[in-house]
């Protein structure tokens, strides 16, 4: 019998579990025997590793977090380490594995794939930043709980007309930032992926209150800067009474949206399918509505760009 392992990596997010869901029971559906790796690639380092049978994924499609825990594991890059890893695998004949994920993850997925585990990468990240997808596995419900945030922030700013600065997750990523700005109808985006020209928003901001406009929303990507130092940048220029607010982790957690879970779905059985198919050494995506494949050197390419219509509709639509 084929046997099939599955772990969660990196950054936890909302929909891990339905897309380890779909792993489970897509492989158990096409005769695998599934095994589920705790701790992510640390798990597979101490041996951390059990079987898992249809019950086992019951009543976690609408859970935030993952089952399988997970873990950053940077001393996977070293080859012994790995190899204790494969050693781990093959002892029990498992030679297939899903990794759900970021970028980060899929570093390890690939060396893995190259030493002879066949590996498929499930792109799970609230940040949005995986080539070869559209979406990634917790995007859309980070969105919406950042998009909840802001309106009821919106709200207080509105009864005291300040400026309020929230500081969204994305390191090096600005699709949060950059989503939940439009949708939130920030008046300014700072994202990592452009230049932050503060004195220009500070100067937006005092024409915005010369025409007799109350309150305004900034919404900064953690990567540009802090909220607290957005805020002590912005009175340098302007005298403006500013709230700063840090969404922090709970950007991360909640019951995943309806179509994070399909989404999770749908990528997590694909990337069995390929396994099944002797494909690997590539992440699955979503790309105008259709599953596809991007080989792991595709991915790392180049770096993943923002939707740059998108942002300059934001910048339209802000005036
Ligand atoms: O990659 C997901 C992410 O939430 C980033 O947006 C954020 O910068 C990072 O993880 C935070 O990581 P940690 O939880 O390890 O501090």
């Amino acid at each position: 019998m084929k046997k099939l392992a599955v772990l969660t990596s990196g950054g936890d997010s909302p929909g891990m579990n339905a897309a380890i869901r779909a792993v489970v029971r897509k492989s158990i559906f096409e005769g695998y025997e599934v095994y589920g790796v705790y701790q992510g690639f640390q798990g597979l380092i101490t041996d951390n590793i059990e079987k898992l049978e249809l019950g086992d994924v019951g009543d976690i499609i609408q859970r935030g977090g993952t089952k399988l825990f997970s873990a950053r594991c940077p001393e996977f890059i070293d080859a012994g380490v790995r190899k204790n890893a494969i050693e781990n695998l093959s002892r029990r004949g498992i030679d297939s594995l899903v990794v759900i994920g970021g970028d980060g993850s899929y570093r390890g997925a690939e060396r893995l794939d190259a030493e002879g585990i066949m590996t498929v990468g499930v792109p799970g990240t609230i940040d949005n930043d995986i080539n070869g997808t559209d979406f990634t596995i917790g995007f859309d419900t980070a969105l919406n709980t950042i998009v909840d945030a802001v309106d009821k922030i919106r709200d207080t700013a509105t009864s005291h007309e300040r400026t309020f600065i929230i500081e969204v997750m994305g390191r090096d990523a600005g699709d949060l930032a950059l989503w939940a700005g439009v949708a939130g109808g920030a008046e300014t985006i700072l994202i990592p992926e452009d230049v932050s020209d503060v004195k220009a928003v500070a100067e937006r901001i005092e024409a915005g209150m010369n025409r007799g406009k109350k309150h305004s929303i900034i919404i900064v990507a953690e990567g540009v800067m802090s909220a607290g130092e957005c805020g002590r940048e912005l009175r340098k220029y302007i005298n403006v009474d500013t709230r700063e607010s840090v969404l922090g982790h709970m950007q991360r957690g909640g019951k995943p949206t309806g179509s994070d879970r399909v989404l999770a779905s749908r990528l997590g059985a694909f990337a069995v399918d390929l396994l099944k198919d002797g494909v690997s050494g590539c992440a699955v995506g979503i790309e105008n509505n259709r599953l596809t494949e991007t080989s792991f050197d595709e991915v790392f390419a180049e770096d993943h760009q923002i939707d740059r219509v998108l942002y300059k509709l934001s910048q339209e639509l802000s005036i």
